[in-house]
């Protein structure tokens, strides 16, 4: 533990008194990641596999050597099976706009879990019309699992993709994600997609041992910044997808007659990249790679069960869907909006969610409209806990 004992002052913005327990939507950022950006643009900005000069070939060589970094921290195979996106959200749709969009045929299906998030179905939703195909809901047990049951019954030759979270953003339900791939693989001939977006945070992930055809996940929630993120895909189903956005830096040769695509990754990196945020990217990885993540988990799921003791002895408190092990707790007050709660936590300094965290199917599931997430990060403390536990009895008290 004594070695975790410095991360707290590493984030300036939780510098005073403000407890934040809204980690799941996005993390803070450790001083050498606001470094790693401060630097890049106060020494090193320039456009990258364009120019011709030493700056631009500095910045083209830190970039690549930062999809190695986050190939070797997911265990991609080759660095070409790591694409820059703008996020999870943004990973996803590129997937169902190029592969799905082209292999889809009316009448197939996309078996998409109750529990996802909602960047996680709509791309689904929009190729399905867009090509005669059909999202079908894997249903949750009365625990919040994955139902590998329902799952199984569903699966058929009209099944193409299955489309699953390895982590829920409200509950932090872990999903049995070798049980699924195993199933999807003995049953169907379709892919797996899994939104990587909570997941990596918390667990060592593979991606090989995965069997994950595509794999996704945005840089905010892992102590990097907004506005990138990663599609991990299979190399031979990246090289048979066609591109989705056009521009510069995707092409080979352009003409009027006809234009040629780059190679892996270049097809699908249109445009100027967000350079300073994939270096941003590396220097987290290589940030928490520098700790022992076992002991940051469970500093982490200590933090959540001290969280669940507390929540569980205020009458009145409801807890939704709780996972031992995870880093979210989430509760209701029945009779009392979400956001009440959230505003009143808020004027006593403790930042939550509330809302139906973009997991409107999940929020059905679960017979809410909305609860309070509390989420738990490695520079979150005991005394974090124990002041949100107070800020919230009080506010019981006045509601
Ligand atoms: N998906 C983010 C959350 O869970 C924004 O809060």
């Amino acid at each position: 533990m004594s070695e975790l004992l410095n991360i707290r002052a590493q984030f300036p913005a939780i510098d005073g008194d403000l407890v934040y327990l809204d980690s799941a939507a996005t993390t803070q950022k450790p001083q050498a990641v606001i470094d790693c950006i401060t630097q890049y643009y106060g020494n090193q900005n320039a456009n990258v596999h364009r120019g011709s000069h030493s700056l631009t070939a500095v910045a083209t060589e830190r970039f690549e050597a930062a999809r190695e970094t986050v190939a070797r921290f997911i265990n991609a195979a080759s660095s070409k099976e790591i694409i820059w996106t703008r996020g999870a959200t943004e990973a996803l749709n590129l997937i169902a706009q190029t592969y799905a969009r082209n292999t889809l045929q009316p009448g197939d299906e996309i078996l998409v879990s109750e529990m996802e998030h909602h960047a996680n179905i709509v791309p689904w939703q929009i190729v399905a019309e867009q090509t005669g195909a059909k999202v079908v809901k894997i249903p949750i047990t009365a625990g919040c699992h994955f139902d590998l049951e329902a799952f199984e019954a569903l699966l058929s030759p009209k099944t193409k993709i299955v489309a699953t979270t390895q982590v829920t953003n409200v509950t932090g339900t872990v999903l049995p994600l070798d049980k699924i791939g195993a199933l999807t693989r003995t049953h169907t001939d379709a892919i797996l997609v899994v939104d990587g977006a909570q997941g990596i945070v918390h667990l060592p992930t593979d991606v090989q041992a995965l069997d994950a055809d595509f794999y996704v996940f945005s840089g905010h929630k892992l102590y990097a910044p907004a506005g990138i993120g990663v599609l991990y895909g299979k190399l031979d189903l990246l090289e048979f997808m066609p591109p989705w956005h056009g521009g510069g830096k995707m092409v080979e040769k352009v003409s009027f007659e006809g234009t040629t695509f780059s190679q892996l990754p270049g097809k699908f990196e249109a445009g100027t990249p967000n350079v300073a945020g994939a270096l941003a990217l590396a220097c987290a990885i290589d940030w928490l790679s520098s700790y022992d993540r076992q002991l940051m988990e469970s500093h982490i799921s200590d933090l959540q069960h001290l969280a669940f003791q507390g929540l569980s002895a205020i009458e009145d408190i409801r807890i939704i869907g709780y996972q031992p092990h995870a880093s979210v707790i989430t509760f209701v007050m029945d009779g009392v909006h979400h956001q009440d709660i959230a505003t009143l936590l808020d004027q006593q300094n403790i930042a939550v969610r509330a809302g139906h965290h973009c997991a409107h199917p999940l929020m059905d599931a679960l017979g809410v409209k909305g609860t309070v997430r509390a989420s738990f990060a490695i520079y979150n403390t005991k005394e974090d806990v124990e002041k949100f536990l107070t800020a919230l009895t009080k506010a019981v008290d006045m509601l």
